[in-house]
């Protein structure tokens, strides 16, 4: 280093560096930051403005250096100094994959059958696509795909824009450290970035991993920072001057300690059961995670038992790859019927040879609107590909290239709403097709109902689609109101429906009589409110005469509410047969719960805390809980961090736990959640 002293300038570069890149990990990899915004902002500004008055001053792992414009000619190729190997593929999805697994290595080990069960560090098998980060004295100066394994390709300035990348590691670095792991993109980034491509009528996206490694590869870095990536460590390639902890799973805690993401649904697995253990675990979490996984990844826990185990030609012997069902999935389709949404949206849905993807039956999927058929291309007799990722809807991704047997006509929307037969129109400026029926159509009515006796709206047990079927076709049920008109005779003369049912379903229309004003404002389906919204609007206004009355103005004054939501709810509401809806459930005997008085005026002591739930408590469901807590203040996140207040944990509480403990979070089971809300009687 530079033995002369560091002037001014220089010193308070370094010093700002170093605190942009600390409350840049804060940020991105713990998710808890510490510093508003606007202060980051002008310390990055301070710092842009010395290195341009100081180009000398300029440094690799500066933050400045994660926004760039320049396009580059071509990747250049990277030559690893350690290749990037890839892991033998158990294809067996049960548990006979790690079965399998634990009894290659415990033979190659000469194990016997009394020894003690081999230790193996189970990872998830992350979706995306490798990378190498090289770090020379804790600075990032490059990163490279895997290509052939041999040689890859410069994708620094790419890694760059990644926020959640340390440019800097974290403490006493190595001359030397290699840091790999897998880049990809989350869920919701995926489906908010192929939203925003249906608005503009532009080309979606296939799947996030697709997304991600195009993203990577982009010689323009703007294009790349357009589709945001995540990161996670799993191994390492070239080291040079660092003691390697003895454990993989020592070695992922030391790359977290360094600043690096690294996930946590990870644990050390004791022999065959562990495996199978963490295989079923992750499999029933696999819907819920915010990112796709293909597998889970076993390794050998022991670095002395890894060498000794070594490689076969290309895989190490002591590592593994257990998938689970794929994700997407080949069929053929077999009809295009059209949809008819709560708010009339026209939606193309694809009929579909029942195919077996992420875990269930598929036989239908969303085509999302014509002109995204027409750009994928698919027709009927098509064979197409389907995903279906976590919760989100199944969708056909595009059509599989081959020639067709015979001519197939393209796909028109229809001029008119197929169960209606009101106009179908599409609005100024919008891609979708609407029924302009209104509450007139019995689809709309339909949807509107379902929605409305929903799980997280009104609740009301036993009125599924079978029996909203049924209501609006007979007549009997007209609007929302219309619901608590039901009495058991009525409901009783209907197909296949017993005095006891009926009798079950009169209870809970009763039941639901007085929803949280949250509840209640979202299962009137007003557009653009969302539960989040909902929640919002009932905690802003306290009571439903306030809100029906706001202001444009006086919508925008609630927390995340913008022009086009405020506008929703203001026309909704000035609507006189929605506010007919409205008095008429009233008039049922329908009590939102309102807070009464100005502000709310209930205790609430969880005001401004953060809580996180994990695993199953002995009475509470998960909503249950969420609804308790929110009503006392709180908020619910779904991710421990340094933000998080208390970690509520009840049976077969997984990684959530270990971590709140890590972080010396205090945990509490559900008795103690019901002191800290004074409902403990
Ligand atoms: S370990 C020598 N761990 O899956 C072992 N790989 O062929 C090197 N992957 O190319 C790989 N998650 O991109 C490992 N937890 C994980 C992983 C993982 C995803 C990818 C990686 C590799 C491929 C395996």
């Amino acid at each position: 280093m530079n033995a002369a002293p560091a002037t001014d300038v220089e010193q308070r570069a370094a010093e700002l560096r170093a605190q942009l890149n600390h409350h840049a990990h804060l940020y991105y990899v713990l998710d808890a930051p510490e510093l508003p915004d606007a202060e980051y902002d002008k310390l990055f500004q301070e710092l842009q403005a010395i290195e341009a008055a100081h180009p000398e001053l300029l440094t690799a792992d500066s933050p400045t250096q994660r926004v760039i414009g320049a396009v580059l000619p071509g990747l250049t190729p990277v030559r690893h100094v350690v290749p990037m190997l890839s892991i033998t593929t158990e294809t067996d999805t049960t548990e006979g994959g790690a079965i399998a697994f634990d009894a290659r290595v415990r033979r190659e080990l000469g194990l016997k059958e009394g020894d003690p069960p081999v230790d193996y560090n189970a990872e998830l098998k992350f979706d995306g696509l490798a990378i190498n980060l090289r770090y020379e004295d804790g600075v990032l100066v490059q990163a490279a795909t895997r290509g052939d394994g041999e040689t890859g390709e410069d994708v620094t300035h790419n890694v760059r824009t990644i926020g959640q990348i340390p440019l800097r590691l974290k403490g006493d670095a190595p001359p030397v450290l290699e840091v790999r792991g897998e880049v990809y993109m989350r869920r919701d980034a995926f489906e908010a970035l192929n939203e925003r491509q249906r608005a503009k009528g532009e080309r979606t996206f296939v799947n996030p991993r697709n997304t991600a490694a195009g993203a990577i590869r982009q010689l323009d870095s703007r294009q790349a920072r357009d589709k945001p990536l995540s990161f996670y460590a799993y191994g390492l390639g070239e080291v040079q001057g660092w003691a390697l902890p003895a454990t993989q799973s020592g070695l992922l805690d030391a790359l977290a300690g360094l600043g690096v993401p690294v996930n946590d649904l990870r644990e050390v697995a004791a022999g065959t059961a562990g495996l199978v253990a963490f295989h079923q675990r992750v499999a029933a979490a696999r819907d819920g995670l915010p990112f796709d996984i293909d597998g889970v990844v076993y390794k050998v826990n022991s670095r002395e038992l890894q060498q000794k185990l070594g490689f076969k030609t290309r895989e190490p012997r002591w590592a593994v790859a257990h998938k689970y069902p794929a994700q997407e999935q080949v069929t053929t389709l077999l009809a295009i019927d059209v949809q008819v949404g709560r708010t009339g949206k026209l939606t193309p849905v694809a009929r579909l040879e029942p195919v077996f993807v992420g875990g269930t039956t598929v036989s239908n999927a969303t085509l999302h609107n014509v002109f995204e058929m027409r750009r994928k291309g698919v027709r009927v007799g098509d064979k197409v590909v389907i995903r279906r990722a976590g919760d989100v809807i199944p969708e056909v991704v595009g059509r599989v290239p081959g020639e067709r047997a015979s001519y197939v006509p393209n796909f028109h929307m229809p001029r008119e709403c197929p169960v209606c037969k009101s106009e179908a129109a599409r609005e100024k400026g919008s891609i979708e097709y609407r029924c302009t029926g209104g509450v007139f159509c019995p689809a709309q009515r339909k949807q509107a109902l379902l929605h409305f006796a929903g799980r997280r709206a009104m609740d009301i047990e036993g009125l599924g689609d079978k029996l909203v079927e049924q209501l609006v076709d007979a007549g009997i049920v007209q609007s929302l109101p219309g619901l608590y008109k039901l009495g058991v005779a009525k409901l009783a003369a209907l197909d296949r429906m017993a005095d006891k049912s009926a009798q079950n379903i009169v209870d809970a229309l009763e039941k639901s009589k007085a929803p949280t004003l949250a509840r209640f404002l979202f299962s009137l389906g007003i557009r653009q409110v969302g539960e989040t919204t909902a929640k919002d609007l009932a905690r802003h206004f306290g009571t439903l005469d306030k809100l029906m009355n706001a202001s444009v103005e006086q919508l925008l004054e609630v927390p995340d509410v913008g022009p086009i939501v405020a506008a929703s709810i203001h026309t909704f509401f000035s609507q006189p047969h929605n506010r007919e809806v409205v008095e008429q459930l009233l008039a049922a005997g329908v009590q939102p719960k309102e807070s009464a008085g100005e502000a709310d005026d209930r205790p609430r002591p969880l005001l401004g805390k953060t809580l996180v739930l994990t695993g199953t408590l002995p009475t509470l469901s998960r909503d249950e809980a969420q609804a308790l807590i929110e009503e006392a203040g709180g908020k619910v996140s779904g991710s421990v961090s340094k933000k998080t207040n208390y970690v509520v944990a009840g049976e077969e509480a997984g990684s959530k736990l270990e971590k709140a403990r890590t972080l010396g979070i205090t945990v509490l089971d559900e008795a103690g959640l019901r002191a800290l809300l004074g409902t403990d009687a």
